[in-house]
């Protein structure tokens, strides 16, 4: 008995780790995330950078790199409804959603391969 309780804590933290890497794995980062600025690049370096990378370019597996042709409307859908591993984002909203919209498909993350 005594081994075991010796283990206790560390299973304990085993469990907290366990679980939050499965809650950030499905519920993915934060979509209550609130815009202070309408600066796209602003935006995407405070709630995108984490998951999409730099450029882009995506990270490993788990988060793969922009399609090079999505469109504008694709982005909105995104950051509207988001997806299995990626939160809505529903405060952003409005023009500062058109203009990340717009940044994101027009600018250089499509051309992260090149
Ligand atoms: C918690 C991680 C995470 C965060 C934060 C995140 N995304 Fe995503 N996003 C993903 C994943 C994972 C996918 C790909 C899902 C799939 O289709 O398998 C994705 C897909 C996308 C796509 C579609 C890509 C394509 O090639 O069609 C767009 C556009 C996108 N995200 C935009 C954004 C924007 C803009 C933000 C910031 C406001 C953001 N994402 C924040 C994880 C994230």
């Amino acid at each position: 008995m005594r081994k075991l309780t010796k283990w206790l804590p560390f299973m304990a933290l085993m469990a907290t780790i366990a679980g939050s890497s499965l809650y950030l794995f499905f519920g993915g980062g934060n979509g209550y995330y609130k815009p202070a600025t309408a600066d796209p690049a602003v935006i995407y370096r405070q709630a995108c950078v984490e998951c999409h990378g730099k450029r882009g370019e995506g990270k490993g597996v788990l988060y793969p790199a922009f399609d090079k042709y999505m469109d504008e409307e694709d982005v909105l859908r995104e950051i509207r409804e988001g997806n299995w591993r990626m939160p809505a984002f529903r405060y952003i909203r409005g023009d500062t959603l058109m203009i990340l919209a717009r940044f994101i498909a027009d600018h250089g993350y499509l051309k992260h391969k090149e």
